[in-house]
C-alpha cells in the first residue's frame, strides 16, 4: 500500500454461509481498532497456557477465502456510488444479522464455528496485527493479545476517538486504496451529536458498514450499564451505509427488540455469547428465562454440553490453552457459583489438558444439572433446525 497508513490492527469480518461452512473473510474491518504507524508488538508469551492446545495436531484451518473484492479501489467513485456499493456488497454478504462481535482472545476460530452451529450468521475475528498478520505464518493461526495500554500507545480502540481527524485519514486511505470493503466499529460519545457527526465523518470517508456499541468508552461495566440503543437509531437515520447495533443483546428477545428500536441491520453480541453460545438459536440462560413473564421449558442443552463441543472443535483446530480457560470460565460461571470447589481445582492447574477438563464437565454433571431454556412454543421449530442436541 505505498505510504499509506496502516491500522495496525485490523478484525476481519468473517461470513458463514450455508453453501460454504468454512469462514470467509470478507469485510476488511478496522473495527475501533485503527492506527497509523503503531509499534505493538507484543508476541504471545511462552507461559504454559500460551502453548497450543494440541502441538501434535496438524494446522489444517483452511479457510477458502471467497473473492469479496468489489473491484477496484472505491478512488474514483462518488459519494452515491460508494453508498450503493456499500449495498450492494452488504446483500452479497447475505445480510446477516445474527453476528459474533470482535472479542480479543475470545471469538478465535472454534468459538465462532461454536456459535455458528447455533444460528450466527456472521463473526469477527479477533483483533489481529495487521503487519504481523501479513508478515508471519505462525499469527494467520495464532490471535493475538492486546491491552489497554497497548491500546493507547498504539493509537487504537475507543483511544482514537481523541483523534478524529486521524480516523478520518485512516479511513479515507484505506477505502481509496483497498479493494475490499473497509468496516468500523465505534463507541457513543456522551453528546449525540457528537455521535452523529463521528457517524457521517465515516460514512463520507468510505466506510462501507458501520457497526456502532451503544456505550461511551468510560462505561466499562456491559452487564451493569445498558446500552443506548436511541443513539444507535440516530446514527441509523444519519447514515445511508449499513449499520449494525451492538450492546444488550442477552437473548433473541433482546435481538427482535434491538432491530425494531434502531432501525439497525443487524446485531452484534459478545459477553452474553460467552456465557451462551447458542444464544442465537433461541436458548436462554436461567438468568433471563426463569424472570420472564413466558413460559419456558428445559432446553435439553447446557452448558457443559456447549462445552464438550467447543474442546471437540478445539482438539481439531488447535488455539492456546489460556483461550480454552478463559471460555471454561465464562462458559460455566453459573455452574462455578454454585460448585466453587470445582472452579478452584481448575484454579490449581497451571497446565490444562483435555482428560482434566472432561474430567471436570463430568463432575459437574454429577453434581447437577443447570439447563438452557427455551420457549415453550418455539421448542419445536428449534429442533426442527437442527440446532438441539
Ligand atoms: C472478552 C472481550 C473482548 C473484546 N475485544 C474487543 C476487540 O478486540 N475489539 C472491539 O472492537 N471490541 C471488543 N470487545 C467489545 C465487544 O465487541 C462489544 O462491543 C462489547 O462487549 C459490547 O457488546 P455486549 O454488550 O454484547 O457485550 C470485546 C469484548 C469482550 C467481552
Amino acid at each position: 500500500m505505498g505510504s499509506v497508513p496502516t491500522p495496525s490492527a485490523a478484525a476481519v469480518f468473517s461470513l458463514f454461509t450455508k453453501h460454504q461452512p468454512s469462514l470467509n473473510s470478507s469485510l476488511s474491518s478496522i473495527n475501533s481498532h485503527m492506527a497509523a504507524a503503531s509499534s505493538l508488538s507484543s508476541l504471545p508469551s511462552d507461559d504454559d497456557d500460551d502453548r497450543l492446545c494440541s502441538e501434535t495436531a496438524q494446522q489444517k484451518e483452511r479457510e477458502q477465502h471467497e473473492d469479496c473484492s468489489m473491484g477496484p479501489p472505491s478512488r474514483y467513485l462518488g459519494s452515491e456510488s460508494r453508498i450503493e456499493r456499500a449495498w450492494a456488497h452488504w446483500k452479497k454478504l447475505g445480510q446477516p444479522k445474527l453476528i459474533v462481535a470482535p472479542m480479543v482472545d475470545n471469538s478465535e476460530l472454534t468459538f465462532r464455528m461454536l456459535c455458528r452451529k447455533y444460528g450466527a450468521e456472521a463473526a469477527y475475528t479477533p483483533m489481529l496485527h495487521s503487519r504481523i498478520f501479513i508478515e508471519t505464518q505462525k499469527h494467520r493461526t495464532l490471535e493475538f493479545t492486546t491491552c489497554k495500554r497497548i491500546a493507547r500507545r498504539g493509537n487504537y480502540g475507543a483511544f482514537l476517538m481523541d483523534k478524529l481527524p486521524l480516523i478520518k485519514s485512516l479511513v479515507e486511505k484505506l477505502a481509496l486504496n483497498l479493494n475490499v470493503p473497509v468496516s468500523c466499529k465505534i463507541r457513543i460519545f456522551t453528546n449525540l451529536q457528537d455521535t452523529v457527526t463521528y457517524a457521517r465523518m465515516l460514512e463520507d470517508a468510505g466506510c462501507s458498514l458501520l457497526a456502532v456499541h451503544g456505550r461511551t468508552r468510560d462505561e466499562k461495566d456491559s452487564k451493569k450499564l445498558r446500552a443506548n440503543w436511541g443513539a444507535i437509531k440516530a446514527v441509523r437515520d444519519a447514515v445511508r451505509i449499513p449499520v449494525l447495533a451492538n450492546g444488550n443483546v442477552r437473548h433473541m428477545d433482546d435481538v427482535h427488540n434491538c432491530l425494531k428500536e434502531t432501525g439497525a441491520d443487524g446485531v452484534l453480541s459478545a459477553e452474553a455469547l460467552l456465557e451462551n453460545p447458542a444464544l442465537f438459536a433461541g436458548f436462554q440462560t436461567a438468568e433471563w428465562a426463569l424472570g420472564s413473564e413466558e413460559n419456558f421449558e428445559d432446553g435439553k442443552l447446557d452448558q457443559t454440553d456447549l462445552l464438550v463441543e467447543y474442546l471437540k472443535l478445539c482438539e481439531k483446530y488447535p488455539v492456546p490453552w489460556r483461550m480454552i480457560r478463559a471460555h471454561v470460565h465464562k462458559l460455566m460461571g453459573e455452574w462455578f457459583r454454585i460448585y466453587p470447589h470445582v472452579r478452584e481445582d481448575l484454579n490449581a492447574q497451571s497446565t490444562l489438558t483435555f482428560v482434566f477438563l472432561y474430567d471436570m464437565i463430568g463432575r459437574l454433571r454429577e453434581l447437577g444439572r443447570i439447563p438452557l431454556y427455551v420457549k415453550e412454543a418455539h421448542a419445536e421449530e428449534i429442533y426442527a433446525n437442527g440446532t438441539g442436541p
